[in-house]
C-alpha cells in the first residue's frame, strides 16, 4: 500500500490515511455560523473520502473574519450549529478539523467574486487591527494594538479552540500564514512594534506562540506547518529554507503541550489533534 493511503495515528486521533481537505474560505456564512452551505460544502468532501476535512478559516472575533460572510467560532452558538457539521463528517469516516484565525489588517473586505476590495463601515466593514499602523498596500491604515488588546486576542484564539473541541472539532489548526494577523505580527514588514511584541525575531514570534499555545491547551498533539515561513522570506529574502519552522520548534521544544512537531508543506500553522 502507498504510504498516501496508509493509516495515521496522531495521539488519540486515528486517519484512515492520509488525503486531507485544506481549508478553503467560502464566504458564506451570516453572523459567522455555517449553514447548509458548509454541511454540503464540508460534507461532501467527507462522503468523497477524505480523512480529514478542515473547515474554511474561522474568525475568532467578528473583526477577524476577512469578510463580514466569513465563518466564525466565537460563542456557544457557533459550537452548537458547528456540531451538525461534525456529526456529519464523523458519521461518514472523516475526521473533522477546523482552522482557527484572525485576519488583522486584511479583514473587513469584500467577497472575492464583488471585488474582494476592503469594505469601509458605512458598508459594513470595519476598522481593522494590526501590529502597526502600517496598511497593506493600498488598504486602510489598521489601529495598532495595544498591548491589552493583543493579550485578548490571545485569549479569543484560547476560547475559540475550546468552542472548536465543544462543536466537536477533533483537530484545530492556528492560522498564522497568507498575511493574517500572526503572520503580521511575525514579519517585520508589517510589524514595526518597540515592545515585547516587536524588533527581534523572538519578540515577534511572541503573540504566535502565545496564541498556540493558548489554543493548544484543549489538545494534546501538536503539528506544525512550517510556521511563519514567509515572514521568514520576509526577513532573509531567498533566504535559507531550512529558517522554515522556526515558530513551530520552540513549540516542540518547549513542550508540556504537544510530543512533537511535524511538518506540512509551505503553509504555515500549528494543528493540535485532540487526546
Ligand atoms: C477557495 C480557496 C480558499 C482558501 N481558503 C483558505 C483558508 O481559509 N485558510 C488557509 O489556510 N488556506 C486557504 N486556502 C489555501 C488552501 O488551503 C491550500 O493551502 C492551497 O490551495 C494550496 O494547496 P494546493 O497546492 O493543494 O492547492 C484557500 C484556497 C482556495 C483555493
Amino acid at each position: 500500500m502507498s504510504k498516501l493511503f496508509s493509516p495515521l495515528r496522531l495521539r488519540s486521533v486515528e486517519f484512515p490515511h492520509r488525503v486531507f481537505v485544506s481549508p478553503m474560505c467560502q464566504y458564506s456564512s451570516e453572523d459567522g455560523l455555517p449553514n447548509e452551505w458548509h454541511l454540503v460544502h464540508l460534507g461532501s468532501r467527507a462522503i468523497g473520502g477524505a480523512s480529514l476535512v478542515l473547515t474554511e478559516a474561522s474568525a475568532v472575533t467578528p473583526e477577524g473574519r476577512i469578510t463580514p460572510w466569513d465563518a466564525g467560532i466565537w460563542s456557544e452558538r457557533h459550537a452548537k450549529e458547528w456540531k451538525r457539521v461534525t456529526d456529519f463528517i464523523r458519521a461518514h469516516g472523516s475526521v473533522p478539523g477546523m482552522q482557527i484565525a484572525h485576519a488583522g489588517r486584511k479583514a473587513s473586505c469584500n467577497k472575492p467574486w464583488l471585488g474582494g476590495k476592503p469594505l469601509p463601515p458605512s458598508d459594513g466593514g470595519w476598522t481593522t487591527l494590526g501590529p502597526s499602523a502600517i496598511p497593506f498596500g493600498d488598504y486602510p491604515v489598521p489601529r495598532a494594538m495595544s498591548v491589552g488588546e493583543i493579550e485578548k486576542t490571545v485569549e479569543d484564539f484560547r476560547r475559540s479552540a475550546r468552542f472548536a473541541l465543544d462543536a466537536g472539532f477533533d483537530v484545530a489548526e492556528v492560522h498564522a500564514a497568507h498575511g493574517y494577523l500572526i503572520h503580521e505580527f511575525l514579519s517585520p514588514l508589517s510589524n514595526q512594534r518597540t515592545d515585547a511584541y516587536g524588533g527581534s525575531l523572538e519578540n515577534r514570534m511572541r503573540f504566535g506562540l502565545a496564541a498556540a499555545i493558548m489554543a493548544g491547551i484543549f489538545y494534546d498533539f501538536q503539528y506544525s506547518q512550517d510556521f511563519g515561513s514567509s515572514a521568514v522570506y520576509d526577513e532573509y529574502q531567498g533566504g535559507d529554507l531550512h529558517r522554515q519552522g522556526y515558530l513551530g520548534q520552540p513549540l516542540g521544544a518547549g513542550r508540556q503541550i504537544s510530543s512533537g512537531v511535524w511538518r506540512r508543506d509551505f503553509q504555515n500553522g500549528v494543528v493540535f489533534a485532540k487526546e
